[in-house]
């Protein structure tokens, strides 16, 4: 038996202020994004902006149903977007922002597990890393890769 570790390196922000300008324009794509969200029952409103290779940059939120499983979250509402409208083109960086009930959340906005397996997928096709900025008002963590936030990911080619 060995003990092994796990270490994630990302790093963390008071404002977008400390960040590159790149990085600021993305942060306001995605909370501005949030404009989007159609959430009549949580009340939750997540916005995600996908920074492609092409400079291009594609907005999602989450859209709620009455039929709850029917809905689809900010992450996947954009990667699926910018996949079916730009296909060959490669993912840069995943911003996203969240509010409850309208007022910004203090702590970053945490991606849930089917969101990051998309993530996943897309990094995996093209071959490079995606890098992942969870905004909060408070404070922002900057990812530089899916695993970062997906440890031992699963690839159904390694099994
Ligand atoms: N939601 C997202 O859009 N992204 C996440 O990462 C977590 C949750 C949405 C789904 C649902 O519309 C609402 O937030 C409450 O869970």
């Amino acid at each position: 038996m060995t003990e092994k570790k796990l270490i994630i390196d990302y790093l963390e922000y008071d404002s977008p202020k400390e960040m590159t300008p790149q990085d600021q324009e993305l942060i306001k794509a995605a909370n501005e994004a949030r404009q989007g969200s159609y959430s009549p029952y949580s009340k939750f409103q997540v916005g995600a902006a996908l920074l492609l290779e092409n400079g291009v940059i594609v907005k999602g939120a989450n859209q709620e149903n009455a039929a709850y499983p029917s809905g689809l979250c900010a992450e996947r509402t954009a990667m699926f977007a910018a996949s079916a409208n730009y296909p060959d083109v490669p993912f840069d960086t995943l911003a996203v922002s969240a509010s409850d009930h309208g007022v910004q959340c203090e702590l970053p906005a945490s991606p849930c597990g089917s969101c990051r397996q998309v993530m996943a997928e897309y990094q995996k096709k093209y071959g490079r890393p995606l890098k992942i900025i969870l905004v909060g008002e408070k404070r922002i963590r900057k990812f530089w890769k899916v695993d970062d936030v997906l440890p031992f990911i699963f690839d159904s080619l390694k099994v």
